[in-house]
């Protein structure tokens, strides 16, 4: 990694002595960072707990990266924090190793494959809804977070919904996700790190023993279809291996999708047409099976998905390492160099979307499609090799949801609208009360 004397000609704000600016991007993440466009430009540096990064701003930059047309920058590289508790997953690998990774993964997002996902996906989300309550205050954020574990638990890797196995299983995925954030980057007993590696050896000793049998009998859920994957040359995984990207895989599914749902609900709740609209959309479907045809007419639901994304996405900086010095806007940026895109500001550009932080769904009609301005404005999911996998199957998961709560319930907030913690990952403060009636 090249020293702060490596970086000396980049610019930016000045740094305080061991925590650099990592106060100050965590308390305003976004208006930080559009002050630092505003004041140094599309390239300047930062240290986030010691680390120095450069940040690479604005649609170009997204393109010049994720596209990487020159194997220029690794993602396992800059993933790098990552490590310790989801080696070996797709977003920890580079290049040839990933491409032919990716490959094999690609098995499990086949056609036929989403749609057994969504079959076992329907039942169980009307069955987790009903138990929410009518006329009494809870927290969204934590009562989807918790929906979207046991759901997950069933889609992704055919368990009960409920019962020990998948409560085991799902405190260890959260004491992984919690570890991944954690400031103390060794196992020192009892700290989160400690947890979450504790967490990854039960996740694997648990799923390693599954193997044979869902390789044996299949099943029509992500680990037994990641179990049988093959690409078209009929190369598999090992057991290692299958472990390795459905570790990173559960991970890569769980927050991201629940923190979806909850600026969309927080959405729906304080834009009450917006909400009478997408009832209108799902009450158009009528009473039958929420199936592929049906959950592709719900284009402005799509909208309202993608409004959410644009406003808080759930991965809101796109971290890489450069492979080697490369030269960019000006700058020399040398071999090493942790970088960072930050898809967030992006999305809040005026540039790219008309009052871009106000919440018009509209704007993705065929008639406006401000997304399109530039092949990059819109970014939530990322772009190019490590673009994510899971796209459609989110998209899937989050239709599903507001057609069966919808069909039922109305949601009204139950507290002022929350503010949103930005960094490391997107939380309401606060959890977003809310409070459901009968439709
Ligand atoms: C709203 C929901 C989601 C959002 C916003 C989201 C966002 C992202 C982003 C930005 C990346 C690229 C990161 C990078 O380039 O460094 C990514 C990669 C990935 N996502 Fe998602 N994701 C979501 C849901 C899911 C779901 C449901 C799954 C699995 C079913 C999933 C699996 C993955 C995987 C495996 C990767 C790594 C792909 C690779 O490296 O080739 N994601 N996601």
């Amino acid at each position: 990694m090249p020293t702060k004397a490596a970086l000396a000609h980049i610019p930016g704000p000045p740094a305080l002595p061991l925590i650099g600016h990592t106060l100050t991007i965590v308390k305003d993440s976004y208006g930080t960072q559009q002050d630092y466009i505003r004041r140094y430009g599309p390239v300047y540096k930062t240290n986030m707990l010691g680390v120095w990064r450069v940040n690479l701003c604005g649609a170009d930059a997204m393109e010049l990266v994720l596209l990487d047309r020159k194997e220029l920058f690794s993602s396992e590289g800059g993933w790098d924090a990552l490590k310790r508790i989801y080696p070996g997953g797709l977003l920890l690998q580079d290049f040839d190793h990933h491409r032919a990774n990716r490959r094999i993964m690609q098995a499990a997002f086949r056609a036929s494959a989403i749609r057994d996902y969504r079959l076992r996906m329907t039942g169980a989300m009307a069955d987790l809804l009903e138990s929410w309550p009518n006329g009494e205050p809870f927290c969204f954020y934590k009562a989807v977070k918790d929906l979207t574990l046991r759901l997950g638990g069933a889609v992704f890797m055919g368990l009960p919904l409920d019962g020990p196995l998948a409560r085991q299983v799902n405190r260890a995925i959260q004491d992984e996700i919690r570890a991944s954030l954690a400031v103390i980057r060794h196992p020192i007993p009892l700290t989160p790190m400690w947890r979450g590696v504790r967490g990854r050896h039960f996740l694997r000793e648990t799923f390693r023993k599954l193997i044979p049998e869902r390789r044996a009998q299949g099943g029509d859920d992500f680990f037994s279809q990641m179990c049988l994957a093959r690409d078209e040359d009929g190369r598999g995984w090992d057991e290692d291996q299958i472990l390795d990207q459905f570790n990173l895989l559960i991970m890569a599914a769980h927050d991201t999708t629940a923190t979806a749902l909850t600026v969309m609900i927080e959405a729906l709740a304080s834009h009450p047409d917006w909400q009478d609209r997408l009832a209108d959309e799902v009450a158009g479907l009528g009473d039958g099976p929420l199936d592929e045809d049906a959950l592709a007419k719900m284009t402005q639901t799509n909208n309202v998905f993608r409004e959410a994304l644009r406003l808080v996405p759930p991965v809101p900086f796109i971290p890489r390492q450069a492979t080697r010095d490369f030269h960019w806007r000006g700058f020399d940026i040398p071999a090493g160099t942790s970088l960072a895109l930050n898809p967030g500001v992006t999305m809040l550009s005026p540039e790219h979307f008309t009052s871009p932080t106000t919440f018009d769904p509209d704007r993705f009609t065929p008639e406006r499609a401000e997304d399109q301005s530039h092949k990059f404005a819109w970014t939530p999911f990322g772009g190019g090799a490590h673009k994510c996998i899971g796209m459609h199957f989110s998209t899937l998961q989050v239709k599903l949801f507001v057609a069966t709560l919808l069909r039922k319930r109305r949601v009204q907030l139950a507290a002022a609208a929350p503010e949103w913690q930005r960094m490391p990952i997107p939380k309401p403060k606060g959890g977003l009360p809310i409070l459901l009636s009968p439709a």
